[in-house]
C-alpha cells in the first residue's frame, strides 16, 4: 500500500499518477487534498508520512508545487526519510544509498511522463544496504538529539 497525499500545486499531478498506479496494479490509499482549492500541504504530508511510519503504508508519494514543501514537512517527522525528485538518477539513488521512504514531486517541476518513471525508480530500487546502513542509523540518531 503507497500513501499518497498532495495540496493544490500538486494536485492534478497526484490524480494522473493514480492512473499510472492503477495500471500498475499498485495499491494506494489518498490522504487528500481532493480539489484544487488552495490548501496548506503540511496538512497532507502529516497523516501519509504517519501512515508510512506506522507501517499502515510501506512508502509514500508527496506532490505540491515544487515538491520542497511538502519534503520538508515530512523530513519533520520521525522516521521519514523524504527525498525532493526531478531526475531520474536522485530517485533512483535515493532508494540504493539513502533507503528513502518518502518521494516528493513537484506538479510545477515535472511532466506526468517523467512523473511516472521516477515513482517507479522510487518504487522498484531496493536499498543497497552494507556501508550505506551505518549512514542512514546516524541519520536517524539526529532525531534524537
Ligand atoms: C503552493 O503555492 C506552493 O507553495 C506549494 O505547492 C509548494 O510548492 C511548496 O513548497
Amino acid at each position: 500500500m503507497i500513501a499518497l497525499a498532495s495540496d493544490h500545486g500538486g494536485f492534478a499531478l497526484k490524480e494522473e499518477m493514480k492512473k499510472h498506479l492503477d495500471s500498475r496494479g499498485i495499491a494506494y490509499k489518498d490522504f487528500g487534498c481532493d480539489s484544487p482549492a488552495s490548501c496548506d500541504y503540511p496538512d497532507m504530508a502529516k497523516p501519509a508520512c504517519d501512515a508510512v511510519v506506522s507501517g499502515e503504508c510501506e512508502k509514500a508519494v508527496l506532490f505540491c508545487g515544487t515538491g520542497i514543501g511538502m519534503s520538508m514537512a515530512a523530513n519533520k517527522v520521525k522516521g521519514i526519510r523524504a527525498c525532493a525528485c526531478s531526475d531520474a538518477f536522485s530517485a533512483k539513488f535515493t532508494r540504493l544509498h539513502n533507503n528513502a521512504n518518502v518521494l516528493c514531486l513537484g506538479g510545477r517541476v515535472v511532466g506526468a511522463g517523467l512523473a511516472a518513471e521516477l515513482i517507479d525508480l522510487f518504487l522498484d530500487t531496493p536499498f543497497e544496504g552494507g556501508r550505506h546502513q551505518n549512514r542512514i542509523d546516524k541519520v536517524m540518531a539526529l532525531e534524537n538529539n
